[in-house]
């Protein structure tokens, strides 16, 4: 973040200017500030309140009414990590009997902001000048949080900071785009999982592609998605693993739901009535066996996470669909058995074949006032669509 642009971002004109607009309007945005500037304000201050009243409107799916007394970056906005997840990190520090946590890197302080709701300390790293602004500013509520302007590996590798445990969520961006190999991230994963041996309670959020070798064998994994988006996995060492292992968090309609478990295969059988697709959770963190297992379901190939099942099964871990038909996959194929339905509203999933879901909808052309959930799968070498409805 721009240091200028953070330090006007934090002015109090900025911030008193900030409070007197109404709700963000993009279409409005031009007009408002034309107005702003013509009643005498000043045009920098206008535009750094426009762009933060933007930004908190975009903010609000991941800090809900919190974030109207927030400042952000689109940078910072982007790698924050959601309220709701962030509490669930928090809860891990509390229930291990931590009191206070360095954060190393801190970004807006999303996390930190958890940590200090929980009533934990914090120190909260920093090594962007205008990001620890911003965070300060977001931190400002919590005698017990500070943010500290500098490169936390440097720091915690000189001196001593009277905390117990530690929190990372490296960089997973540049100016390329996303890093997905931990070496990339920024601290690397290696040299976060280095503080183990002074702080074993170590949590440390990394990207959901992490592959499962990448995980230390004495940690707990634990994959998150939100409303069906995975967003994150966490690694936790020490006392913050609750078990060792993976496991995945389905936070669904404000509900919490978790799977422990160990990446084993789940049996095949034969195709049933019914076909379950697994939380993307589930299938990040390997569970898909263990999940059969546990539903009493059975994997319709070895290689793709559909299960299959003869009754309905309500589970927070897997949508259930009823097929209705299932027939050999083409294009002509399975156009005309929609049209014999007169299916026109069709949600299209797919999983192990290449199949643009986008481009098969154009070619379908669907008519009719019936709806229904086309999956598109491979058993063994066969493709295969199901025609189903959502139980
Ligand atoms: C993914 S963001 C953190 C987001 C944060 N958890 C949140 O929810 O708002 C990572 C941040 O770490 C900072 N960072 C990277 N390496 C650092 C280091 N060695 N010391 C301090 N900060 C660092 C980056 O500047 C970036 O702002």
């Amino acid at each position: 973040m721009d240091l200028h642009a953070a330090r006007l971002a934090v002015s109090p004109e900025t911030l008193s200017l900030l409070a007197t607009l109404p709700p963000y309007d993009g279409d409005n945005a031009l007009t408002l500030a034309q107005q702003l500037r013509d009643r005498g304000a000043d045009p920098d201050v206008v535009a750094a309140a426009l762009t933060q009243s933007r930004l908190r409107a975009a903010a609000h799916t991941k800090f809900g009414e919190f974030a109207s007394g927030m400042v952000f970056s689109q940078e910072g906005l982007e790698q924050a990590t959601r309220l709701v997840v962030a509490a669930h990190h928090g809860q891990r520090y509390r229930a291990a009997g931590a009191h206070a946590i360095a954060d190393v890197t801190c970004g807006l302080g999303a996390d930190a902001m958890a940590f200090a709701s929980l009533g934990l300390g914090v120190v909260a790293f920093e090594r962007d000048e205008g990001t620890a602004l911003l965070a300060d500013h977001n931190l400002r509520h919590w005698d017990d949080a500070r943010v500290v302007h500098a490169d936390s590996m440097v720091t915690l590798a000189q001196g001593d900071i009277d905390v117990e445990a530690v929190f990372a969520d490296p960089a997973r961006r540049n100016a390329q785009g996303r890093r997905h190999d931990p070496r990339d991230y920024s601290p690397p994963l290696d040299a976060v999982l280095a503080l183990r041996a002074r702080w074993p309670q170590l949590g440390v959020k990394v990207g959901p592609a992490i592959a499962h070798d990448d995980v230390p064998p004495e940690a707990e994994a634990q994959w998150v998605s939100v409303d069906g988006d995975v967003v994150e996995a966490g690694l936790w060492m020490g006392a913050l693993a609750h078990h060792h292992g993976h496991s995945a968090l389905v936070l669904r309609g404000g509900e919490a739901h978790v799977l422990d478990g160990f990446p084993v295969p789940g049996e095949v059988g034969e195709v049933g009535e019914y076909l379950l697709e697994p939380d993307g959770a589930v299938i990040r963190a390997g569970l898909v066996g263990p999940l059969s297992h546990t539903l009493g379901a059975r994997l319709v190939d070895p290689h793709i996470a559909y299960l299959a099942a003869d009754a309905p099964i309500a589970s927070p871990f897997a949508a259930s669909f009823r097929i209705l038909e299932s027939l050999p996959y083409s294009e002509k194929r399975l156009a005309s058995a929609l049209a014999t339905r007169g299916i026109g509203h069709a949600e299209i999933k797919k999983r192990g074949v290449d199949v643009d879901p986008a481009k098969l909808r154009r070619t379908l052309k669907l008519k009719g006032d019936a709806s229904a959930t086309v999956i598109l799968t491979r058993i063994g070498k066969s493709r295969i669509a199901f025609i189903a409805e959502r139980v």
